[in-house]
């Protein structure tokens, strides 16, 4: 198969983009080779995300961008996956609106991606193949990573939570862990290859249920020789342990930096969601990390307008906001989700409310983030370099290991290299740095 190509459009998450590496992986064993044009490539795959309704919106904004790609590209196989895929009422919008899309699979077969693909390409089927839950987690799939320095690294998946907001157990099915012993082989053998940075990955990390605790399976990591940091996420502030608190006091290769969902902070909406923490709990976890870890970068999710939330459950979510001290915050506006829980709460927030306490939280994180930048003002620290940076070519970029990216002069041979950098310049968002001459 001379020069066939192939691009993935990826929506959505880390699990997403860890997938997409994944069927890359499987599309170059099978000959392919990527092409940088999505409407110039063979094989186009998106892999999709329904945790919010704009990623749905964006999905089908693409999509129609593909319009009549049979007719410029004949041979062209146009291929949907991802998590919508799991929902009966995506299925049903592409084979009413986008009749030409050749293949559609879910989040719990895409080992069976080169099968369904053969399939397709040699009998010119149009096939839809879902699964409704996963089997144990593939081991030993190919996967084309992204960077030769720092890779993903897939630990569970699945979700058994059901905050009563969330689509993910409905798209990602029930948790499921992979054996130590996978893991750090795989580990192991990316070290090998340069790898120097790992983030782990799962719906919520922390539950992970593989034989060992998490906290036990970070220390394992901890003693492979030449990965020299370690990052998770997600993990689901009830599943903290001490024993992992500690790990971050105790472990050499463990950023000091952790991504903490904490979604509300008025403790009626915390119950509403179905997360099992109270606010209070929420900061004696934060406290104890700080604790454990002075200079611990922690980062959040909070979602604004969840059905029934009033001015003064907002308020507390503010007050949470100034006591945690966030590092960094995503913050998003409460966005219906079919089939979960919280769809048929009657109690929906006016649209028009959403979007000014949003606005008001945003200018709550902002003005503790510029407080947080400042302390970095003249702070000498060792950064990953990733690439050029993408607002200037020119420059450098890279990060910290409070995962901050910092722009410097450099050449691009210090790739891959982590480097001590001085901060010369600290705004809200954006640091920029000089080399330190070692
Ligand atoms: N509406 C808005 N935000 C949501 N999230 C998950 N579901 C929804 C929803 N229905 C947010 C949560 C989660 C992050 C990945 O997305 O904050 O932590
Ligand atoms: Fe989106 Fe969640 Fe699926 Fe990730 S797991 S792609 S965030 S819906």
């Amino acid at each position: 198969m001379a020069n066939k190509t192939y691009h993935i459009v990826t929506f959505g998450c880390q699990m997403n983009e860890r997938d997409s590496e994944t069927l890359a992986g499987m599309l170059e064993d099978l000959g392919y080779t990527y092409c940088p044009e999505f409407k110039a490539a063979d094989v186009c795959i998106l892999n999709t995300c329904s945790v919010r309704e704009n990623a749905d919106k964006r999905f089908y904004g693409v999509l129609g961008q593909l319009k009549n790609p049979h007719e410029e590209n004949p041979g062209r196989i146009v291929c949907v996956c991802g998590c919508m895929m799991q929902q009966q009422i995506h299925i049903d919008t592409l084979k009413a609106k986008y009749p030409w899309v050749d293949l559609v699979f879910g989040t719990h077969n895409i080992a069976e991606f080169p099968k369904l693909y053969a399939n397709v390409a040699e009998q010119h089927a149009k096939i839809v193949d879902v699964w409704q839950d996963g089997e144990a987690i593939a081991e030993g799939l190919p996967a084309k990573r992204e960077y030769p320095f720092k890779a993903y690294v897939s630990i569970m998946q699945g979700c058994n939570n059901f905050c009563t907001y969330c689509i993910v157990p409905y798209t990602r099915g029930r948790e499921r862990s992979r054996a130590p012993q996978p893991i750090l082989e795989e580990i192991k053998c990316l070290a090998a290859g340069g790898t120097k940075e790992i983030m782990l990955l799962g719906q919520n990390v922390n539950s992970y249920a593989g034989g060992i605790s998490f906290a036990q399976l970070l220390k394992e990591i901890d003693k492979i020789e030449g990965i020299e940091r370690v990052r998770f996420m997600t993990s689901h502030p009830k599943d903290i342990s001490d024993e992992l608190i500690e790990c971050f006091g105790s472990l050499k290769h463990l950023c000091h930096q952790i991504h903490l969902p904490v979604q509300a902070g008025s403790d009626r909406v915390l119950k509403r969601m179905n997360r099992h923490y109270d606010s209070a709990k929420y900061l004696e976890i934060i406290r104890k990390l700080r604790k454990a870890c002075p200079d611990i970068a922690i980062s959040t999710d909070i979602i604004v307008g969840f059905p029934g939330e009033t001015e003064e459950d907002f308020m507390s979510t503010l007050d949470l906001v100034r006591q945690a001290e966030y590092d960094s915050a995503f913050t998003f506006i409460y966005s219906v989700r079919h089939g979960t829980p919280a769809e048929k709460y009657e109690d929906q927030v006016p649209e028009d409310v959403k979007h000014e306490r949003f606005n008001r939280l945003v200018d709550v994180i902002h003005e503790i983030q510029e407080k947080k930048a400042a302390a970095y003002q003249d702070a000498v620290l060792p950064v990953l370099i990733e690439g050029p940076s993408k607002t200037d070519p020119s420059m450098l970029t890279g990060r910290t290991e409070s995962n901050k990216t910092v722009d410097l002069p450099g050449d691009p041979s210090l790739i891959g290299k982590i480097v001590p950098v001085k901060i010369v310049k600290a705004q809200t968002f954006s640091l920029y740095g000089k080399l330190i001459e070692q």
